[in-house]
């Protein structure tokens, strides 16, 4: 897959050459070119920023150079979906992830100031996507996110190791805790049946686990789950387990 970045500041990008991301750009399972709109200028200064009409504080992103670099981007890219990074747009989750992990290409507008000329959004944009309720001061750290977590979904990625079947929200649920070695530390001890080497409890642990911690700490999650049976029995169980231990 190739993601082509749109963004005055391609030096950010260098973070990606870390870790599993990394080793995908090595593999050439996923391509990441940057296209910086201030080469698209044409004055001395090269100028990407403008007052807004209307006045107020702060400055917004001229369209040309932009136009020019997503144009530059599209020419290479030309079936990728557009997307502009913004609080204002939809809130990126696994599921949006996996759509998009299916894509030949993203071409990722990061804006900075206070934005990008709307009228460059009617013209050039597909999607606008946000990485959480919060202001960030450039679109390149969501760009960033995005990429890694579309990019982890992408096949030959993920080793075995890192495998992200059982990460959070894949199933609707938020993942299991995680033990390594040593068994016991400051006496806290890890939980006898992941020492059982019984596959088939260990398994029902995870779920219960994962069904317990949703419950406690996402609440809007759980209650848009519809539970299996089995699924209600652990969770019955546990309950009955944690009254004994109390009473
Ligand atoms: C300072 S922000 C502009 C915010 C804009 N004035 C607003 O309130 O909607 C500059 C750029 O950062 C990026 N950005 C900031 N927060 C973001 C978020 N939560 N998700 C995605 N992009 C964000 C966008 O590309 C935005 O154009």
């Amino acid at each position: 897959m190739r993601f082509d970045v749109v963004t005055l500041f391609p030096e950010m990008m260098d973070a990606l050459a870390a870790g599993v991301i990394g080793r995908a750009q090595k593999q050439e399972l996923i391509n990441l070119q940057c296209w910086n709109p201030r080469n698209y200028t044409h004055d001395v200064h090269k100028t990407v920023d403008d007052r807004p009409y209307g006045g107020g504080p702060g400055m917004v992103m001229k369209i040309e150079p932009l136009d020019a670099a997503i144009d530059s981007a599209r020419e290479q890219s030309p079936s990728a979906k557009t997307v502009y990074l913004s609080p204002q747009g939809q809130p990126l989750t696994q599921d949006m992830a996996r759509q998009l992990s299916s894509e030949e290409g993203l071409i990722l507008i990061c804006g900075r100031y206070e934005g990008i000329d709307e009228r460059l959004l009617s013209k050039q944009v597909d999607l606008e996507i946000s990485i959480g309720d919060y202001v960030l001061s450039g679109g390149e750290l969501p760009a960033m996110v995005l990429i890694d977590t579309v990019s982890r979904l992408i096949p030959g990625v993920l080793g075995h190791a890192d495998s992200a079947e059982q990460d959070s929200f894949t199933n609707g649920l938020l993942d299991c805790p995680h033990y390594t070695r040593p068994e016991t530390l400051e006496g806290e001890q890890v939980p006898d049946v992941l020492l059982s080497g019984n596959h088939a409890e260990i398994e029902k642990w995870r779920l219960q686990q994962s069904l317990i911690r949703t419950r406690e700490r996402r609440p809007d999650l759980f209650n848009q789950r519809e539970l299996t049976r089995q699924e209600q029995a652990l969770i019955e169980q546990y309950d009955l387990m944690s009254k004994t231990s109390s009473d």
